[in-house]
């Protein structure tokens, strides 16, 4: 059995698809794990409906990874289950994407790095979503924080002070794939205001690069929130996530953003004091569910 975290991008996300940095961290109380077992042909069992398209996507990952492998005993049945909610910014496909590439690995007695995992889990990734940075692939792969830059090599980031984050999911299933075309149609149109706004995420994110290896835990939070109002420019917020983000930062959070492509699915609240309070406001406000993450 294989198992591989979900993730949260902390600063940068779609900016991260125009080449600006990012910084994702790992979530390990959300994860995708994979079974592997013998079989008269090709199989797949998971405990979430698939329907047509996504069971032949599915297919032909399996095979991309067996091929990738030289493998050509091709009948096993992979066996899927996952507690993290899809299509919610948590990275759930790019999860299932590394479980199966180390599951299948493991299960041929084939080992792959790190490196390798992500390598494979990317290209798997472009038959979910098209074009992505591949940032999510690489924290689930590493399993620590990144700095991440596409086309670059990968930074760890060391956490200088442990922090909480409380992650309210907004219950709204939102596409990635189409969330990126749409930030790319109005690139396109405003070139110029586009590459501001990126450009603007970009010097935040390195900011933060900096206040997470100090442990500037309030420099954190602050720049979350800036992240967030350039997120709401690029229009990729949404009321139910803006109610949320608003309703963190009155009840005392230190910061609060939308994670991941947005539209929907949830958004990450850097909760130094007030936790409990902030936790029952935000299902006040709406959250089908808050869990909480500490980060180290
Ligand atoms: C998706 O988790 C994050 C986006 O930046 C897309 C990508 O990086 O591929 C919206």
């Amino acid at each position: 059995m294989s198992v591989a975290c979900s993730k949260i991008i902390l600063f940068g996300e779609h900016s991260v698809v125009y080449g600006k940095p990012a910084i994702a961290i790992p979530l390990k109380s959300l994860f995708t794990e994979v079974r592997i077992e013998n079989s008269e042909n090709i199989e797949i069992n998971s405990d979430y409906e698939l329907n047509i398209n996504e069971q032949n996507n599915l297919k032909n990952i399996i095979n991309l990874i067996l091929n990738y492998l030289d493998i050509k005993n091709k009948n096993i049945s992979v066996n899927i289950n996952s507690n993290i909610p899809v299509a919610s910014g948590m990275g759930s496909s790019a999860s299932l994407s590394v479980a199966l590439a180390k599951s299948v690995s493991d299960y041929f007695h084939k080992e792959l790095s790190p490196e390798e995992i992500s390598m494979t889990a990317y290209k798997c990734e472009k038959i979910f979503h098209g074009m992505p940075s591949g940032i999510d692939n690489t924290v689930i792969a590493y399993e620590k924080p990144v700095y991440f830059v596409k086309g670059k090599k990968t930074e760890t980031v060391k956490i200088g002070k442990p922090f909480t984050l409380l992650i309210a999911d907004t219950g709204i299933v939102s596409s990635t794939k189409e969330i990126v075309l749409d930030v790319k149609k109005e690139y396109e149109k405003n070139k110029g205001l586009y590459e501001k706004y990126f450009n603007g995420m970009a010097d935040i994110a390195e900011q933060a690069r900096i206040a997470i290896k100090e442990g500037n835990i309030k420099l954190i939070g602050k720049l979350m929130t800036e992240n967030h109002r350039v997120l709401q420019k690029i229009k990729v917020s949404s009321s139910e996530l803006d109610n949320l983000v608003e309703t963190a930062l009155t009840n005392g959070a230190s910061g609060a953003k939308l994670v991941g492509a947005g539209r929907g699915g949830n958004i990450a609240v850097l909760a130094e004091n007030n936790k409990n309070k902030i936790r029952n406001e935000l299902l006040k406000a709406g959250a089908a569910d808050v869990i909480e993450e500490l980060i180290e």
